[in-house]
């Protein structure tokens, strides 16, 4: 984790039992809506990907419309046309290209959030770790201690490599209000947005421990079938 300390937080989807709670991931799709969009794309996700975390079919046509893309098909002319977003359509990036996105943020570039949490968590089913290290980000922001350096344009961040980041602080509370009344403290929105990333990185990251631990269901259950197998059919030899 970049030589940073991250705190374990507890998440609703780590561990064998796991599971993603639809209304955390539908907060945090708000914040990253809200908030985060403003800077990062998440380019693997589509609008339709919002039915997995429970929006409707006229929730996602609604958030998609909301947009407005440039279709893949220019016009007779060969100019671009602009429409609505669509279900079908990735999710829009904030910036034409990483020269624009650039120039915004003094020189720093967003990254994408599709694979960050991947990205930033350990091997394996470790996938909540991702979680913890964005969730430590995102509430790390202080002010520095005194006498250390603070580049221009750059904030003081202790769940950050080298404590200084380009990001601005983006939380703050009350920053979004949540369509489900849920409190919106800094907290909650690290929490709520954090555990949405890890979804968009791994929409199937449950399926993933299900799909293990029934294999090792059934490995056991055919071990015990064969033992006892094994035992009926040399039972008769001796
Ligand atoms: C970097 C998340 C909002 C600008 C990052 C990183 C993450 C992140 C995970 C990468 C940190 C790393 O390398 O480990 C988020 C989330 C946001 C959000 C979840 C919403 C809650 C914003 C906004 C802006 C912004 C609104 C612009 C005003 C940047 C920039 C960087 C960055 C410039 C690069 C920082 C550097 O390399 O020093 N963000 N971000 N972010 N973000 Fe954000």
């Amino acid at each position: 984790h970049h030589g940073v300390h991250v705190e374990k937080e507890s998440w609703s989807f780590q561990g064998f039992f796991g599971k993603f709670d639809k209304a955390q991931l539908q907060r945090g799709f708000q914040v990253y809506n809200e908030v985060c969009a403003a800077c990062h794309s998440l380019d693997l996700v589509h609008y339709r990907n919002l039915t997995e975390i429970g929006l409707t079919e006229a929730q996602v046509k609604e958030v998609a419309a909301a947009v407005t893309v440039v279709d893949a098909m220019p016009d007779e002319n060969g100019d671009p046309v602009e429409r609505p977003g669509l279900p079908s359509d990735p999710f829009k990036a904030p910036f034409a290209n990483e020269q624009a996105a650039r120039a915004s943020n003094n020189g720093a570039l967003p990254p994408d959030l599709s694979l960050i949490a991947r990205s930033r968590a350990g091997a394996g089913f470790g996938a909540h770790e991702g979680a913890d290290y964005l969730h430590g980000l995102l509430t790390g922001y202080q002010e520095p201690p005194a006498g250390f350096e603070l580049a221009d344009g750059m904030q003081y961040n202790e769940g950050f490599l080298g404590f200084q980041i380009a990001m601005p602080n983006p939380l703050s509370d009350g920053g979004v209000t949540y369509a489900d009344g849920t409190e919106a403290t800094v907290d909650q929105q690290a929490r709520d947005v954090s555990a949405f990333l890890t979804w968009a990185g791994e929409p199937n990251y449950e399926n993933r421990i299900y799909t293990g631990m029934k294999a090792m269901l059934f490995l056991i259950v055919f071990t015990l079938i064969a033992y006892a197998v094994k035992r009926r059919v040399w039972a008769k030899i001796h």
